[in-house]
């Protein structure tokens, strides 16, 4: 039942700049509580990004609240217990209020502001439960008064500039002279969309010193926190009242100073204005964060103390729930920037990348990452809140086709796009896989019945645009995305066409929907919809086949898609299909050929069909393209682009060239299954398929997973000519223990040893 809301939003009536980003509000309110508090509840949220500071303190530690939803369908509400902060007689509240998501600028190709509204506003409501039994509700409303405040400007892709001299100490605290302030507005606002918050906030969750302070052969100062993060910088600095330190960012360099193309439109720059503090002054900007690994800093009264500054690390507050590590030093740095690269762009939506004028939830990103992220951290509510968006989104639309990103925005493009989501094969396919993947790994049914009707309205839409044949995406796809041969400037233009991928998605997408009808006991769908998955899959078969397992388009992600979504079921079928794409990655030099959608499945593909070793020289790869090639380069995220860094350290032309794209980085999740062999083989790792494939030249692996049911872990070793492997089965799990050249066995609770002979193939 949705809460009912007492409170109005109030809005300041604050001149906006005609262009750039916007000065953040200061709003308060007084009210008087009539007895000693029992309790004090605040439901609080903002049209825009607040933070909200009760009697001077402020309230909760989150950052960039209340996030971003799909405001006009879901709008998002946060609540404290605020008892100790409220006291008997005379109170006050107030807060700093910024455009944030609902009114900045959002989107490529110089972007759009004002996408949710054209005025920012605060709804908090306080619930008062006194000592004497009594309760009231005090709000936000009539009464309210804004100034302008130290934030000059605050836009999440441009970055903070804040002037402490106009700082309004002790504005949120009772007997502030606020005579000079303006009566805020009381604007209407339909409460309907809010709902109280349902999925971890954003929070500072980790502090890191520069490594290296350096001056660039431009005589620029710049700063390396040795890892591409995203965040902000803390400042503490002393020195005379309006002197400026402007803090630029970037995520790599060229030439020894910031490389800032890649970012775009992206300034990414914060400007502090000093109020001259002799006892010193710290500032961290609010309203905004980086991509960055570099900083480049001016007007530094002084010199620098690399002590003073530090990079603080902003994301989603999720619960790291997934581990590995082998004996490879250069594939734990892989791993590592993988982590590092979901961290970054899970910041309260899975966006593609974190820096430039971007940072949007590309659907088909996080399609192909979810079985990574789930394995790392506990994303269960963070995408089912999404997933709630992007079926509110695909339901506005006529055909009910998913957005491609979500929350979705309108967005500029140099031609004018036909009217309702584009259908994109690979990227509306979130709508189906993302909830299969938390059935999956959480053994969630619940997701499935909320996102049912999305998921099948997608199939649906699907099915009447490639017709009778069942062979669609023929015109503009997205594809397998950057593959490694998309020029610079055509990252669709790709190996594998279109068709081939959008047909092999739908078989997919339309076999997952009706083994979700399965486990939700809807009989006739599940008949219907495997009976469609067969029509697309034989369809796919009669156009793309040539028999034997052989395809028409010989490429590394046509074989990967046939295989791993079982288009070719035939044995032998398979086998030479596996042959033939063994050949393939061979002929390119085992160097990848695969974009976003090819790639989270070669590998599987490989060892699926007995080629292991293949597999792992593709991932133990070092020259461009291949994962290895990144590490080497000095890669502390993913990049976007298989050689956004090109081999000779300069940056690649490219339009789109970021260093912190998690999408290539959904090799993990194989690693995480067949390096140290630990998977899900039942709903929420209910039962575990421990199946380790040693290669590389590996001498041990182990991944540790904390699942529904505890703590799973598998590892192995080399002891001579002998495999030795650990396994950790949690309490009320069984494990299918299945090693190289042995039969497989069954594993109940408890920490077991197997042993079987080492591989010689791997040694
Ligand atoms: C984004 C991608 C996204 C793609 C769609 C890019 O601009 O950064 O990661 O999936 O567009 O093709």
């Amino acid at each position: 039942m949705n809460h009912h809301w007492t409170a109005r939003v109030v809005s300041p009536r604050m001149p906006v700049p005609a262009e750039g980003a916007r000065p953040a509000a200061l709003l308060r309110g007084e009210f008087t509580a009539r007895a000693a508090v029992r309790s004090a509840r605040l439901r609080v949220t903002a049209l825009g990004v607040y933070e909200l500071e009760l009697n001077g303190t402020t309230v909760g530690d989150h950052v960039l609240a209340p996030g971003w939803t799909s405001y006009r369908h879901r709008h998002r509400y946060q609540s404290f217990d605020v008892t100790p902060l409220v006291r008997e007689g005379r109170n006050a509240w107030g807060a700093h209020l910024a455009d944030g998501w609902y009114r900045g600028l959002l989107g490529f190709n110089g972007g759009t502001r004002d996408v949710y509204g054209e005025r920012t506003g605060l709804l908090a409501e306080l619930r008062l439960e006194y000592a004497d039994g009594t309760a009231e509700t005090v709000a936000t409303g009539d009464g309210w008064r804004w100034s302008a405040g130290p934030v000059l400007a605050a836009g999440l892709y441009e970055g903070e500039e804040y002037d402490a001299r106009r700082e309004r100490a002790g504005f949120s605290e009772a007997g502030f002279d606020d005579s000079a302030w303006q009566p805020a507005d009381v604007i209407d606002f339909d409460t309907a969309a809010l709902f109280p918050a349902d999925s971890p906030p954003v929070r500072r969750i980790e502090h890191l010193a520069p490594v290296a302070v350096t001056t660039s052969p431009s005589g620029r100062t710049v700063l390396d926190f040795g890892q591409n993060l995203v965040g902000r910088l803390r400042i503490r600095v002393r020195g005379e009242a309006g002197r400026t330190v402007t803090l630029r960012h970037a995520e790599v360099l060229e030439d020894g100073d910031l490389c800032t193309r890649p970012l775009r439109h992206a300034v990414a720059t914060d400007r502090y204005v000093l109020r001259g503090d002799p006892a010193g002054e710290e500032w961290e900007p609010r309203f905004t964060f980086h991509g960055f690994r570099y900083a480049d800093v001016e007007g530094w009264p002084g010199d620098l103390d690399p002590a003073d500054v530090t990079a603080v690390v902003v994301h989603s507050d999720l619960r790291r729930t997934g581990w590995f590590t082998c004996s490879d030093a250069s594939l734990n740095r892989l791993h590592e920037n993988v982590v590092w690269g979901m961290r970054g762009n899970f910041v309260d939506v899975p966006t593609d990348c974190p820096q430039r004028d971007e940072r949007l939830g590309w659907t088909g990103d996080v399609q192909v990452f979810a079985p990574t992220a789930a394995f790392l951290h506990d994303v269960r509510d963070f995408l089912r809140s999404w997933l709630r968006d992007l079926a509110a989104d695909q339901g506005a639309d006529e055909r009910h086709v998913p957005p491609v990103f979500s929350p979705d925005i309108p967005v500029i493009t140099p031609v004018p796009l036909p009217p309702g989501n584009p259908p994109m094969a690979g990227w509306c396919d979130a709508a189906v896989v993302v909830p299969w993947v938390l059935y999956e790994r959480y053994g969630d049914t619940e997701v499935l019945r909320t996102q049912y009707p999305s998921m099948r309205a997608w199939v649906d839409a699907v099915d009447r645009l490639a017709g009778p044949d069942r062979i669609w995406g023929e015109g503009f796809q997205f594809g397998d995305w950057l593959d490694p041969t998309a020029p610079a400037d055509d990252p669709g233009r790709a190996m594998t066409s279109s068709a081939l991928v959008a047909t092999a998605y739908f078989a997919h997408s339309a076999r997952l929907l009706a083994r979700t009808a399965e486990v939700l006991d809807d009989h006739d769908d599940a008949t219907r919809y495997h009976t469609l998955a067969d029509a697309v899959r034989g369809a796919f078969l009669a156009r793309f086949h040539t028999g034997g397992g052989r395809l028409t388009e010989e490429t590394q992600t046509a074989y990967a898609l046939a295989l791993c979504f079982r288009l070719l079921e035939d044995d032998a079928e398979r086998a030479e299909a596996g042959r033939r794409l063994a050949d393939l990655v061979a002929e390119r030099g085992h160097r990848i050929g695969t974009g976003f959608l090819g790639t989270p499945l070669v590998c599987d593909a490989l060892a699926g069909t007995g080629h292991v070793d293949t597999a792992y020289r593709l991932l133990t790869q070092r020259a461009c393209p291949s994962w290895l090639y990144q590490v080497d380069m000095g890669a502390t995220t993913v990049w976007e682009r298989w050689d956004s860094m090109l081999p000779d350290g300069s940056v690649n032309p490219g339009e789109m060239t970021s260093f912190n794209h998690y999408a290539l980085g959904a090799v993990a999740d194989w690693m995480h299954r067949t390096v140290a062999g630990l998977a899900p083989a039942g709903p929420g790792y209910r039962r575990l398929l421990v199946r380790p494939r040693p290669g590389g030249g590996l001498t041990w692996a182990r991944a540790e997973h904390e699942t529904p049911y505890g703590r799973a872990g598998a590892g192995w070793s080399r002891e001579g000519d002998r495999l030795r492997v650990d396994v950790v089965v949690p309490p009320d799990v069984t494990a299918l223990v299945d090693l190289p050249g042995a039969e497989p066995v069954e594993a109940g609770p408890g920490r077991h040893t197997f042993y079987a002979p080492f591989p010689a193939a791997a040694r």
